[in-house]
């Protein structure tokens, strides 16, 4: 956060995690459920870490490390699970987890050693600190379709295109290995269109029990990789009604061809776009796939 921006906010989430409000961008960082809850259920579970076993080393990428929560939670795992990491993140602001990490509940919510390796690792040379679009090419250079696990936890489409846009997420998808994932909370047209531009096929990351069981159509994510994800019980193919959303205007993607845009150009030139295909008669609005779905007022399915 610059002097200017308003100071990022701790608060704890439903299940007594800690997590932050960030008032410039005019989000949280997770879902209020719970910080713990999300990164076990949304990134560390549809990782699906049983397809290797003991000894063997995993490369993941966490984007938008935060506070450090998804790669806590998947020190956790893989230390149960015997499995060794070779850890790289993206991020643009220290503060997070210098926030985190000097809070107490924050520290006593995870094992002493998944702490401790937290901490080294973002102090190491595998922290690439800085815009993500700016670091990617590096990890490219290093790792190009050599990574298992892409933990994408960007601020929501709409607050932070500039990472969700089709040039990023083609960075993020030529960094996976053939069976490798890429483990996103999101669900937004405009995101899986991205990734299906990209190259990969996308399965739903199944919603959390209890959440949105009124609607068994509704997701708790997407997942995403160069193979079928088949097979795997925590993740499902896309509904009827999510395969449709992705023949809606909602499904315009965020370009950023330069990589240097900001988020009003971003969006300002996805609405134009929007609009033109509207005009155009060559899209579904999205307004007709709601009527069609049974989907009333704005909250819901992102964008
Ligand atoms: C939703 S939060 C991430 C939550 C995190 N995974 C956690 O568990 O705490 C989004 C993060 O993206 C970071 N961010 C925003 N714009 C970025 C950019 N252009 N490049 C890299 N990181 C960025 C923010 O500083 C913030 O920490």
């Amino acid at each position: 956060m610059t002097a200017d921006d308003p100071q990022l906010r701790a608060l704890r989430t439903e299940d007594g995690s800690f997590s932050l409000f960030s008032p410039a961008v005019g989000e949280g960082f997770h879902s209020g459920r719970g910080a713990v809850a999300e990164a076990r259920s949304k990134f560390v579970e549809p990782a699906g870490l049983e397809r290797w076993g003991p000894g063997q080393q995993l490369v993941v990428v966490d984007v938008c490390v935060g506070t450090g929560s998804n790669t806590a939670a998947l020190l956790e795992a893989a230390a149960a699970a015997e499995l060794e990491l070779e850890w790289w993140g993206l991020e643009l602001d220290p503060e997070p987890l210098q926030l985190a990490l000097a809070d107490g509940g924050f520290r006593s919510q995870w094992q002493p050693a998944a702490l401790e390796r937290l901490q080294g690792l973002c102090a190491g040379p595998q922290m690439l600190w800085g815009d993500a679009r700016t670091r990617l090419p590096e990890l490219l250079n290093r790792r190009r379709g050599q990574v298992d696990l892409v933990l994408m936890d960007a601020f929501s489409p709409s607050r932070c295109p500039q990472l969700w846009s089709v040039e990023f997420l083609a960075g993020l998808a030529a960094l996976l290995q053939p069976q490798g994932r890429l483990l996103t909370y999101c669900s937004a047209a405009a995101v899986r269109q991205g990734l299906l531009l990209a190259g990969l096929q996308l399965a739903a990351i199944a919603a959390p029990s209890g959440l949105r069981a009124e609607r068994s159509d509704w997701s708790g994510g997407t997942a995403a990789s160069p193979t079928a994800l088949v097979g795997d019980p925590r993740l499902r193919p896309l509904s009827p009604m999510e395969r449709e959303h992705l023949g809606t205007n909602a499904a315009e993607p965020y370009r950023d061809p330069g990589g240097q845009g900001s988020r009003s150009a971003i969006l300002q030139e996805r609405q134009r776009r929007q609009r033109q295909r509207l005009e155009a008669g060559g899209v579904e609005p999205t307004g007709a796939w709601r009527r069609r779905w049974g989907l009333t007022g704005g909250a819901g399915h992102p964008q």
